[in-house]
């Protein structure tokens, strides 16, 4: 069970010949495992999905699926994989139940079998009451579990998870990420999922690349980034200038910024065993603190080391969402 079931070698997408999505992508995507791709708007995460699913074909390097390669047996490959899509594909005139249906048939599922799968993967999602009713009726949380067991009618080994949760609120967000990892331990596929959303990776996958215009900049489990970082940061905010100037000379600190207005960022390995020094050296020189605050490392921050700025001025996940939405209803 521990087989690599994905790898690429510099695996590379440019566009029309100008606009480089994917470079060198070097990714090994053990078997069973949920692995995450970690990436700002563009960083090359929809295109990497598109060419393991032999959706689109690289203009460089290789890949295996399921050890078929993408560029010469995609039709192997087709067979052994799920796509749930960052845009809806359900059709809104169908209910659940016949979505489903329609996808089986496109698979070649045997009837009867497909009725089962479909009765088993409805209840995985707690979706059998809504099951036979239109789709235009789900609400936004509904229809995303709906795309996301439209991907599991035929029974694939692995399963590519687009967005799966991008503009649902967080309570909805979190009601989905037990419902992926149900599917996992239930069904036992390997899941490739891309997000926005840090704090999903790190709940979901077992390990993550990070990646940004369309190279991986670091990859490890979200405990392994986050350690990498070796760092807690304490937020010390002091009354006046000049002792904001004196705590910067601290022993114990890994690094430490200036972040304005009297107040210093210190980084350390673990502010559980530095806190009491910091606390000692403040009241020896008798600094008069505003505010005191200990953060310890998030994947966000993990993504900020690496890519040098914040995902959430990147995000535009929500709005982009609505947009799609619109566009969809506009259309109709
Ligand atoms: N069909 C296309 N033709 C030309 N350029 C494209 C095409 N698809 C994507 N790109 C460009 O390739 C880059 C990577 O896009 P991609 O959609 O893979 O990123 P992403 O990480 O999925 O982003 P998002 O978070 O917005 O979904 C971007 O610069 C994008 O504009
Ligand atoms: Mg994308």
């Amino acid at each position: 069970m521990n087989g690599t079931i994905i790898e690429t070698k510099n695996l590379t997408k440019v566009y029309n010949g100008k606009i480089k999505a994917v470079s060198d992508l070097n990714l090994e995507i053990k078997e069973g495992e949920i692995y995450g791709l970690a990436g700002p708007n563009g960083a090359g995460k929809t295109t990497t999905i598109n060419m393991l699913i032999t959706r689109i074909a690289p203009t460089g390097g290789t890949a295996t699926v399921g050890g078929f390669d993408i560029a010469k047996n995609s039709l192997a490959v087709r067979k052994l994989i799920g796509v749930v899509p960052q845009d809806f594909t359900a059709d809104e005139d169908l209910t659940g139940r016949e979505n489903l249906m329609m996808v089986s048939q496109f698979y070649d599922v045997p009837r009867a079998k497909a009725q089962e799968n479909i009765r088993t993967l409805l209840k995985l999602v707690d979706l059998e009451e809504a099951a036979d009713r239109y789709v235009r009726t789900y609400s936004g949380g509904m229809r995303k579990r709906l795309e996301l067991i439209i991907g599991l009618v035929h029974e694939p080994r692995i399963l590519f998870l687009d967005e799966p949760t991008l503009g649902l609120d967080v309570q909805t967000r979190m009601q989905m990420w037990n419902y992926v990892k149900e599917i996992q331990k239930r069904l036992n596929v390997t899941i490739i999922l891309t997000s926005h959303y840090l704090e999903e990776i790190d709940e979901l996958a077992a390990r993550v690349s990070i990646i940004d215009h369309g190279k991986v900049l670091i990859t490890g489990s979200p405990a392994e980034l986050k350690t990498s970082l070796k760092g807690d940061i304490i937020t010390i905010t002091l009354s006046d200038q000049q002792s904001a100037e004196l705590i910067k000379t601290i022993p114990d600190a890994v690094e430490v910024t200036d972040a304005g207005q009297n107040t210093v960022k210190i980084k350390v390995v673990n502010a559980d065993d530095s806190l009491p020094a910091i606390i000692n050296f403040i009241s020896q020189h008798k600094l008069s603190t505003i505010k005191l605050t200990v953060v310890k490392p998030t994947l966000d921050e993990v993504f900020l080391e690496y890519t040098g700025r914040s995902i959430r001025e990147e995000e535009g996940g929500m709005d982009r969402m609505k947009v799609a939405m619109n566009m969809r209803r506009a259309r109709r």
